[in-house]
Order: structure tokens, then C-alpha cells, then sequence
């Protein structure tokens, strides 16, 4: 996984059709995402239950781009090695999720992944401080965790923040939440290069007609590509 500026959209299967994950995964890379975006979720952390390790280990033999695993989960240590085992590339905690997320980004490292570290809305950029030596992709939450399909908080002036905490470090600014192409050129501007979209790709199409999803993508990507060329 070679670190790169360039605009990265990761497709949340968040809003795909879940009895078909693997053919959804396949349709949505066909069509153009960078990056696939599991959301794990545990009916405590935030008040909805998705799928664990095991789905997503099934998951990745359907991945061929980069499977990036976002934890909405307390606490998080207990499973690093499981969604290591199941083939995440890039995992990620909420900083929110307990008291040791510095041990947790430690362990994730150690167990081979990117280390991930999400913040919600209300969480400010200046926490990240201390652990920026330990990221390699900080998620900016712009919905509050648990659903898809929510409205874009702004939070572009974090995310300018966070670019200046980063300085010439390869980490990556991820965006999550409320993502299309009006909001995809404002937090391109501000300095988010993963852009993850999951309502935004898949509404509209299916798995028969996959076209939908690529134009989605395509519409997401020009809006954040033209708005870094402006
Ligand atoms: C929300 C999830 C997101 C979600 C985004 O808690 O982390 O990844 O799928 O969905 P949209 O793009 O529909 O806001
Ligand atoms: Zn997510």
C-alpha cells in the first residue's frame, strides 16, 4: 500500500445490498472505487450492530483493491488479531472508543495493518497530538457514527487542522459521513484525500445495473479533483 495524495473514493457496503456483499464489492471496484470501507459495528459504541470478524475475513477474497476496516466498537483490543486474520489492510479505532487508544494504534501497527484512528464531530483535531507519529490515516467523522444515509456536518475547518498537525508525514485525511459531490469539494479543498461514500455510491443502481455506482464515483471524484485544481 504505497502512500499517495492523490483522491481515493472508498465505497462503504454500508448502503449495498447485504444478502449479495461479495457480487456488490466486485460490482463497486469494476466501476471504479479505490477502496472498499467495512463499517463493524456493536450495538454499544454506537447503536447499531453490523457484521464481525468472520463476514469480513469471507469478504476479502471479493477485495482486490484495499480493504479498509473501520471499528465502531469499545473497546477494540480484543479483536485487533481477528481482523488482522480476517485481511484488513487498513484498521481503524474511535479515539473515543476508551482510555488507551495509543496502545491500540501500537497493536494494530504491530499486528500489520495500517493503523486507523477516527474522530467523531465533536472530538477536536488538536487530540491527535500525541498520536501522530502513530497513525497512518486519521477517519474525520462528518455524521455522528451508527447509520448511512445521514446529512454532512461540516467539518472542513478540522480537517484544515489536522493537515497542518500531519506536515509531510504519510498519513492519510479520511472522510466519513454525508459524502456526494458538493460536499466531496469542499472537504477535498480542505485536505481530505480518502473520501468515503456509501448512500452516495450506491443509491440509484444495483447489482444489475452497476453503471449507476460508476457514475457515482466518477461524479464524486471530478467534484474533489476539480476543486483542488481551482
Ligand atoms: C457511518 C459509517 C459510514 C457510512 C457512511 O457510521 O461510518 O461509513 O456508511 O454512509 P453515507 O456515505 O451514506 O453517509
Ligand atoms: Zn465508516
Amino acid at each position: 500500500m504505497n502512500f499517495s495524495r492523490k483522491i481515493k473514493i472508498a465505497a462503504s457496503i454500508l448502503s449495498a445490498d447485504f444478502s449479495a456483499l461479495g457480487d456488490e464489492i466486485q460490482a463497486v471496484e469494476a466501476q471504479g472505487a479505490d477502496w472498499v470501507h467495512i463499517d463493524v459495528m456493536d450495538g454499544h459504541f454506537v447503536p447499531n450492530l453490523t457484521i464481525g470478524p468472520e463476514v469480513v475475513g469471507a469478504l476479502r477474497k471479493h477485495i482486490r483493491t484495499i480493504m479498509d476496516v473501520h471499528l465502531m466498537i469499545a473497546s477494540v483490543d480484543s479483536y485487533i488479531d481477528r481482523f488482522a486474520q480476517a485481511g484488513a489492510d487498513v484498521l481503524t479505532a474511535h479515539l473515543e472508543a476508551g482510555p488507551h487508544i495509543h496502545r491500540t494504534l501500537q497493536a494494530i501497527r504491530a499486528a500489520d495493518m495500517k493503523a486507523g484512528l477516527a474522530l467523531n464531530p465533536g472530538t477536536p483535531a488538536e487530540t491527535t497530538f500525541d498520536l501522530i507519529d502513530f497513525v497512518d490515516l486519521i477517519c474525520v467523522m462528518s455524521v455522528n457514527p451508527g447509520f448511512g444515509g445521514q446529512n454532512f456536518i461540516n467539518v472542513t475547518e478540522k480537517i484544515r487542522k489536522l493537515r497542518a498537525i500531519i506536515g509531510d508525514r504519510p498519513v492519510y485525511i479520511e472522510i466519513d459521513g454525508g459524502i456526494n459531490a458538493s460536499t466531496a469539494s469542499l472537504v477535498a479543498k480542505a485536505g481530505a484525500d480518502v473520501l468515503v461514500s456509501g448512500s452516495g455510491i450506491f443509491s440509484g443502481g444495483t447489482i444489475d445495473k452497476p453503471q449507476i455506482y460508476g457514475e457515482n464515483i466518477c461524479t464524486i471524484r471530478q467534484a474533489a479533483e476539480s476543486s483542488l485544481a481551482q
